[in-house]
């Protein structure tokens, strides 16, 4: 087949074709000197089990990579289909990082990042790399602790709107 020249997406087009894609979805967290905050994201994905390394992509415009290198670590919590509401809260623009997760109950890992109670499983990382692609930073992360509710089904993000597997 002959290559040709094709104009790139336009973001509609982009938008459309990638909401196709089913993912979980994962609250990212870090505690900065105190002040914790964290960002829902379907972007979470496994990278390497030796050296056991994971990924997040996250906006530019957001201030938690930033508040990432500066900590040196993050977790991410693997949200049950139980966990909506703190899906929505962690999406809501406009929130400032503050002591407490006020609104949704948090718990400490053992290296001090805050996670999401009830968790479908969560994992804590220290900082490997922070790579800027495009409008989005890559943060990867080296694993340093797991641990989580396994007797839950996820919460599934599929077109737009969450889903559950059963
Ligand atoms: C299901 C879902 C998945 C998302 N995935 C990502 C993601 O992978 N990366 C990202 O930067 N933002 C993602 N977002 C958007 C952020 O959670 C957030 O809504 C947005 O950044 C606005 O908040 P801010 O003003 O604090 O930046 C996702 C939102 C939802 C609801």
């Amino acid at each position: 087949m002959s290559e040709q020249e094709q104009p790139e997406p336009t973001a509609d087009e982009l938008r459309s074709v990638l909401s196709r894609w089913a993912s979980g979805v994962a609250v990212v967290t870090t505690n900065d000197n105190g002040l914790l905050y964290g960002l829902t994201v379907s972007s979470f994905t496994s990278v390497s089990l030796d050296p056991p390394l994971v990924l997040v992509s996250l906006a530019n415009a957001n201030r938690l990579t930033s508040m990432i290198e500066t900590s040196h670590g993050f977790a991410v919590s693997l949200l049950s289909a139980q966990q909506e509401a703190a899906s929505n809260y962690f999406a809501r623009p406009g929130r400032l990082p503050t002591p407490d997760f006020t609104e949704i109950a948090g718990e400490w890992t053992p290296s001090g990042q805050p996670v999401i109670a009830g968790s479908l499983g969560w994992l804590s990382c220290s900082l490997h790399a922070v790579l800027p692609q495009g409008d989005h930073t890559l943060v990867i992360g080296r694993v340093n602790g797991t641990g989580g509710d396994v007797d839950q089904e996820p919460l599934v993000y599929w077109s737009r709107a969450y889903r559950r597997i059963t």
